[in-house]
């Protein structure tokens, strides 16, 4: 029950320069598969260790929908001698790589919310990875920004950048703030093995934030209209990486504290969970699924996405607008996702209806109906 008016009044996004092809991926993953067979020739002639298969363009694109994606170390990325980008440690001598990206992207999402820095009571950051324990990133976006008032920041995984939003929510229905700034940076290629063929084409890096007010100061405001939450506990997207790694007395390697998932059962598991979830929530508030002109779904897979809406509105037959697939071009940016496709995909008309909805590790799910004032 929405009990103020609240609205999402403003968005922005950041994405690193570069963009790595699939072509691209895959030839430095097979040039990596054929070193490694080559380096391994005598125990796999002798059936002590199994070959690794070739990696295909085809097989993505068809799997996932994902064609290119943004990144911020491309050259080191595919070096098959590091596969993986070069980073810093994060240290107080400069900012953190999430606040970089964040302050970029909450410049523009407060510049289209009509927002200053002296207008937001809060801040909050929801990430799948910190880079760091503390202090908060966003404490420090804060204090680079110049706002008053409090900031935090909070993992949900894939669910980080909903469930953020619907914190904010929260904190100005119960009068606590007017404005908020939610920051979601997906920083996901340091933790990717490039070196996995069913993991290794997956993620990109990029960053969104949103204004979440009880005011009305743009012309590119959407009413919050309903909100709904879950999780229930999986194994299935998992990283084990963490501060009790230096401590830990049992064996793991840092490529076993990687991302890993089973895919195909989250495929399976999460399409269904999620399209229940989804027609539960409209039925809840008499809405017909035709009613929706948007679905701006987490992108972790372009056939998640349309097998979700068509689930929803009870056909396959739709215009591909109706749910935008940015992760054609920016690959699974793990929570940002849902809201990169609301960004780049913002042509409702007043009064016209959309949903925002994220699921994913945890597992979680959050569905958030808007309608276009
Ligand atoms: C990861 C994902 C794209 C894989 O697609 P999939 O169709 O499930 O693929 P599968 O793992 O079932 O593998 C299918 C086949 O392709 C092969 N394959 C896997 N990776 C491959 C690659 N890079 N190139 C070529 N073939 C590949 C597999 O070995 C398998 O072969 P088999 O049929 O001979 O056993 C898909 O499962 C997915 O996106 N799942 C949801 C993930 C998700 O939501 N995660 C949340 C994180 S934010």
């Amino acid at each position: 029950m929405t009990m103020s008016e609240i609205h999402i009044a403003g968005t922005g996004i950041w994405y690193p320069d570069e963009i790595i092809s699939n072509d691209e991926i895959v030839n430095s993953f097979n040039t990596y598969v054929d070193n490694f067979n080559k380096d391994n020739q005598d125990k796999i002639n002798n059936g002590e260790l199994l070959p690794l298969e070739y990696s295909s363009s085809a097989f993505i694109e068809k799997a996932s929908g994902i064609k290119n994606r943004r990144v911020i170390d491309k050259k080191n990325i595919l070096d098959i001698n590091k596969m993986m980008p070069c980073v810093k440690h994060e240290d107080e001598s400069r900012l953190s790589i999430h606040a970089v990206a964040g302050i970029n992207a909450a410049k523009k999402a407060m510049k289209q919310a009509n927002v200053s820095a002296s207008d937001i009571d809060g801040v909050i950051l929801g990430t799948s990875h910190a880079a760091r324990n503390y202090p908060s990133v966003a404490i420090e976006i804060q204090n680079e920004l110049g706002i008053d008032g409090y900031a935090y920041d909070m993992l949900v995984g894939c669910s980080s950048t909903t469930f953020a939003i619907n914190n904010a929510y929260s904190d100005i229905a119960s009068g606590l703030a007017k404005n908020i700034l939610v920051i979601n940076p997906e920083i996901s290629t340091p933790f990717v093995n490039y070196t996995k063929r069913d993991i290794h084409f997956i993620f990109g890096d990029g960053c969104v934030a949103t204004i979440v007010t009880n005011q009305k100061n743009s012309d590119n405001c959407y009413k919050i209209l309903d909100r709904k939450l879950i999780t229930k506990f999986s194994n299935n997207i998992r990283s084990d990486w963490s501060y009790l790694v230096r401590a830990a007395d049992d064996e793991k390697s840092i490529e076993d504290l990687l991302f890993y998932q089973n895919g195909n059962s989250v495929f399976k598991e999460v399409c269904p969970m999620v399209a229940e979830f989804i027609t539960n929530q409209l039925s809840d508030n008499n809405i017909q699924p035709n009613e929706i002109s948007k679905f701006w779904l987490h992108q972790a897979n372009a056939r998640m996405v349309n097998l979700i809406v068509s689930k929803v509105i009870g056909t396959d037959d739709f215009d591909t607008s109706l749910a935008p697939l940015p992760i054609q071009e920016f690959g699974n940016l793990a929570s940002a996702g849902s809201m990169f496709a609301f960004n780049l995909h913002n042509d409702l008309e007043t009064g016209d209806k959309g949903i925002i909805c994220s699921f994913g590790a945890g597992y979680s799910v959050c569905s958030i109906i808007v309608e276009k004032l």
